[in-house]
């Protein structure tokens, strides 16, 4: 009898420094991916055309800036788990107020933010295809803003949230934008090059760095965009208009996106879309 308590008491031991094992793996693991700075590349901007500026404000809604950071920038709690994370977009006139264009070069296309850490959700993934000009002008915009609001409170990843991105299901975004960057979507000639890059930094977030689908969030499937080939150009504008799809059947984060940001786009930048979108379905058939 002593015996066998002996040996429970020995397993039970065992499991113990098992499982403080892991918890300190996984601990270590996430803040690996989480903790500590990130260097990066510095940063080249150049002055953005006359046009470019004027067009910023409506690239803050068209990129889902607004969306995510909130009303006039001014900050936002976007995704909040219990044990797994509580992200709020920060208020951007209150960051900008504080940092240079080169800190904000990186946090928009390089995925770290203005102190250096590695930023989660901001998808710096599809920003990191914008120019120097473009993104320039998007900094510009930031900052013809009113400053104003409160501080959002900082960021928190909880335990299932260290164990997601220690098992590497969760992803920091400077590992993502170098995925993007090995990933680029099929180049079809000059003359689907308007589209293809409005595609770049407004679809690859949920849809992949190549439209080869994705999934935004756990359990919901962006498609290959490839499924845009069956769309006809009005039903196609409808679709990026009011997020309603063929047969009007009612969409999840795509209806939206499109209401929300995709219903800035200009008629001729859906119509690029469109055709790049047709060609490359047409090719892949
Ligand atoms: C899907 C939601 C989403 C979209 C779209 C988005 N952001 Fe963010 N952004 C975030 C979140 C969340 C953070 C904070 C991430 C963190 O702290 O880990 C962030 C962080 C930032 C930061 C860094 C702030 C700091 O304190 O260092 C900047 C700058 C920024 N975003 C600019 C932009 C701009 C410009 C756009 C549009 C081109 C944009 N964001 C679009 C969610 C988003
Ligand atoms: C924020 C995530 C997100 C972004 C950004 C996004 N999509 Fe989607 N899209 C989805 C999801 C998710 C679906 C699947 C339907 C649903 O659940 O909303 C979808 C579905 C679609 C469909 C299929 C609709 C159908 O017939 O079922 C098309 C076409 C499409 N997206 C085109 C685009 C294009 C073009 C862009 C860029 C201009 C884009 N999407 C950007 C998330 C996104």
């Amino acid at each position: 009898m002593a015996k066998a308590l002996r040996w429970f008491g020995y397993l039970v031991g065992f499991l113990l420094v098992l499982a403080l094992l892991a918890a300190a793996w996984v601990w270590f693991a996430s803040e690996r991916a989480l903790g500590g700075k990130v260097e990066g590349v510095p940063e080249t901007l150049v002055t953005p055309t006359a046009a470019q500026l004027a067009d910023g404000p409506r690239q803050l809604r068209v990129m889902g800036c607004i969306s995510c950071h909130g009303d006039g920038l001014r900050g936002n709690l976007m995704f909040s788990e219990p044990n797994v994370a509580d992200v709020y977009a920060p208020n951007l006139t209150l960051v900008a107020a504080k940092a240079n264009d080169q800190q904000l070069a990186r946090a928009i296309r390089q995925g770290i933010g203005t102190d250096g850490r590695p930023l989660l959700i901001m998808p710096s993934s599809q920003y990191s295809r914008m120019d120097d000009a473009e993104t320039a002008a998007l900094i510009a915009a930031i900052r013809g803003l009113p400053v104003g609001g409160k501080q959002t409170p900082p960021n928190h990843v909880g335990p299932l949230g260290r164990i997601g991105l220690a098992a590497g299901k969760l992803h920091t975004q400077p590992s993502q934008v170098a995925r993007y960057k090995e990933n680029m979507p099929a180049d079809l000639g000059p003359q689907f090059a308007a589209g293809r890059k409005l595609a770049m930094v407004n679809c690859a977030e949920c849809h992949g760095p190549t439209f080869g689908g994705g999934e935004p969030k756990p359990g919901l499937k962006a498609p290959d965009l490839v499924v845009a080939g069956a769309y006809d150009l009005p039903e196609f504008k409808r679709l990026m208009r009011t997020g309603v799809p063929t047969g009007g059947r009612k969409l999840d984060m795509m209806a939206d996106v499109s209401r929300n940001d995709f219903s800035h786009l200009t008629d001729a930048e859906i119509e690029a879309i469109h055709d790049y979108l047709v060609e490359r379905a047409n090719r892949a058939n």
